[in-house]
């Protein structure tokens, strides 16, 4: 019989805690994001940048509310930061760039989470070396308490306490993405 594979959240026993932000304030806050991406790009081609996985579910959602009004064009990236753990190892690694030319074009970093910072700051510089017409960021769930650099977010979904949280794309370890409602976790 196969052994089942250890699993660091068996390990710390981590619970669920409480519903942060549920489905339907997410879905409103998403609708009211994607209207002003729709109005500020009217017209235009935008290159959507999603930072694989925790932004997947929020990019989604996203570019599907933001219409026809733009001519939107997907992309994806990964990054290695967090491993398995709950803390930043502080070091950001590029595991898949994108596969689009953003030269002369109009770039939105989208990111489930800004916490030090670090991964946005360090994603800034590479797709700016790369001459977009413009660069804006569009981060769901920011922790001011946890920054340690500062890096500007065009478009905000939530500010929130300094809780680990899961859910809508958000994991731990790799647990609990699919979760429609953002949870705080008790770690
Ligand atoms: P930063 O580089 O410290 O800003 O970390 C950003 C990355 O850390 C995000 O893309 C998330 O993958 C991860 N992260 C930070 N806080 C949380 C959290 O509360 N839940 C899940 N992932 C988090
Ligand atoms: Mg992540």
């Amino acid at each position: 019989m196969q052994e089942e594979e250890s699993s660091p959240i068996k390990e710390q026993k981590l619970e669920l805690g409480s519903v942060m932000l549920s489905r339907e304030e997410i879905d409103r806050r998403v609708s009211e994001i994607a209207a002003e991406i729709a109005e500020d790009y009217r017209g235009q081609e935008l290159i959507v940048v999603c930072v694989l996985k925790g932004a997947a579910i929020f990019m989604v959602d996203l570019v599907r509310k933001i219409g026809d009004a733009v001519d939107v064009r997907m992309d994806f990236m990964a990054v290695s930061s967090y491993g398995d753990s709950s803390t930043s190892s502080g070091v950001v690694k590029i595991v898949k760039d994108i596969d689009s030319y953003p030269e002369g074009k109009n770039v939105l970093l989208v990111e489930d989470i800004m916490d030090s910072g670090l991964t946005l700051y360090y994603l800034r510089d590479v797709l700016m070396a790369k001459n977009p017409k413009s660069f804006r960021t569009c981060v769901l769930l920011e922790k001011p308490e946890r920054k340690k650099v500062s890096t500007e977010i065009d478009y905000k979904g939530f500010t929130i306490p300094d809780k680990f949280v899961v859910g809508y794309g958000l994991d731990c370890a790799g647990q609990w993405r699919h979760l429609p409602d953002i949870w705080s976790v008790d770690v």
